[in-house]
């Protein structure tokens, strides 16, 4: 980790301490659903509190529209779970950072979202000056928007006098940088999810460095469809079809074992049927992977020396079509392999099927996490590197 200034390493007693945290977290009704990424949070700032400094938290909730406030994407739920967390009051500033100039008077204050300012997804120079006002340090410890080139992920670090990572953004970086530097081989990536245009670039990457790849939900259809399988009115891609085709293409050529599924749990008026692939008909809808492919799986995950995992391959959410994503997720906890897991959906199914304790690291990003492994250079990492 030498090449990086860690906070650890940074000192910070008595200053003033700018903290960028990635707590978007999900809410229903205006009530957290799952606080993973605020607990994630909580050894960076109680370390900052410990160093005496006055803290200045700030982080985006969601994606409202920039330059107005809107009560949906307030973070003030936010603050009062941090308080109860860390048992400390923790001052809420209904005005986003630079509306009005930090003043860290307070020992915490956290500051409205950073979304409801123009400029800050656009990474204004004139927004960013403002943001680092009065800021001896600003630490950058939000993984999960990494990927981001914001004005709170990025452009801030240049007016602030000294940038430096976080220990949970550390950790991230320690923890995914196993993955790629003398892995335990077999490796293996399992890709689920909706969409396979949001993941082609990660499986087109994950090629050139995994020894195989599982695909389910959406994107395991729109392979499908490339392979001549009806997928009946499942979702897929039609204008990915082309793509799929390289992508298995890719796979043979580099040796790259990358199964379809043989059977799939179908949905067709009210009723549920397992049908292999070749049955499902043109009103079938797919909804899960079948017994046999989950058996295909779960024995290359036993084999497997390092697991990646992003994406759910059903929809777990329904338990008619939980059982192709709790066997993976319960077949990742019990490997011997070293497991890394990362994404929202991904995290939600090993709480729902398994102990997520048993994974060895859960990341908290969703597209800083598959940007990671396409091995893309992330901004909000660049600005911690030591010149
Ligand atoms: C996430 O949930 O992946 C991060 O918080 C980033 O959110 P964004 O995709 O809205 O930038």
């Amino acid at each position: 980790m030498n090449h990086y200034r860690e906070l650890v390493n940074t000192d910070i007693q008595g200053k003033n301490v700018l903290l960028r945290e990635d707590l978007n977290v999900p809410t229903d009704n205006n009530e957290i659903i799952n606080d993973e990424r605020i607990r994630a949070a909580i050894p960076t700032i109680q370390y900052i509190l410990s160093q005496n400094a006055k803290l200045s938290i700030i982080s985006h909730f969601g994606r409202p529209k920039s330059g107005a406030f809107d009560k949906k994407f307030s973070l003030k739920i936010v603050a009062e779970r941090i308080s109860k967390i860390i048992n400390k009051e923790v001052y809420f500033e209904e005005t986003p950072i630079s509306e009005k100039s930090p003043d860290y008077k307070n020992d915490i204050t956290l500051y409205e979202n950073t979304r409801f300012l123009k400029g800050e997804t656009t990474g204004d120079d004139n927004l960013a000056k403002k943001m680092a006002k009065n800021c001896d340090v600003f630490v950058m410890d939000a993984f999960g928007a990494c990927h981001r080139e914001h004005c709170s992920t990025f452009t801030v670090s240049k007016y602030s006098p000294v940038t430096c990572g976080g220990l949970l953004l550390m950790e991230e970086i320690k923890n995914l940088d196993k993955i790629f530097d003398k892995p335990k081989k077999p490796i293996l990536a399992i890709i689920g999810g909706a969409k396979i245009s949001t993941k082609l670039t990660v499986l087109r990457e994950l090629i050139n460095k995994v020894n195989a790849i599982i695909i389910g939900g959406g994107i395991a259809n729109t392979f499908l469809l490339s392979s001549d399988f009806s997928v009946g009115n499942s979702l897929s891609e039609k204008s990915m079809i082309e793509n799929a085709k390289e992508i298995i293409k890719l796979a043979a050529e580099k040796n790259v074992l990358l199964p379809l599924p043989k059977d799939v749990v179908c949905e067709n008026q009210n009723q549920i049927y397992v049908k292999k692939v070749g049955d499902v008909n043109e009103n079938d809808i797919i909804k899960d992977i079948g017994p046999k492919t989950s058996l295909k799986y779960k024995k290359l995950i036993e084999e497997a020396g390092t697991i990646l995992w992003n994406g759910p391959v059903g929809m777990f959410e329904k338990s008619s079509f939980e059982s192709g994503t709790k066997n993976i997720a319960v077949s990742v906890c019990k490997s011997k392999g070293l497991s890394i897991a990362g994404g929202g959906d991904t995290i939600s199914a090993v709480q729902k099927f398994s102990n997520i304790n048993e994974i060895d690291y859960v990341s908290t990003g969703g597209g800083a996490f598959l940007k990671f492994l396409e091995g893309q250079e992330l901004p909000g990492i660049e600005i911690i590197k030591k010149l």
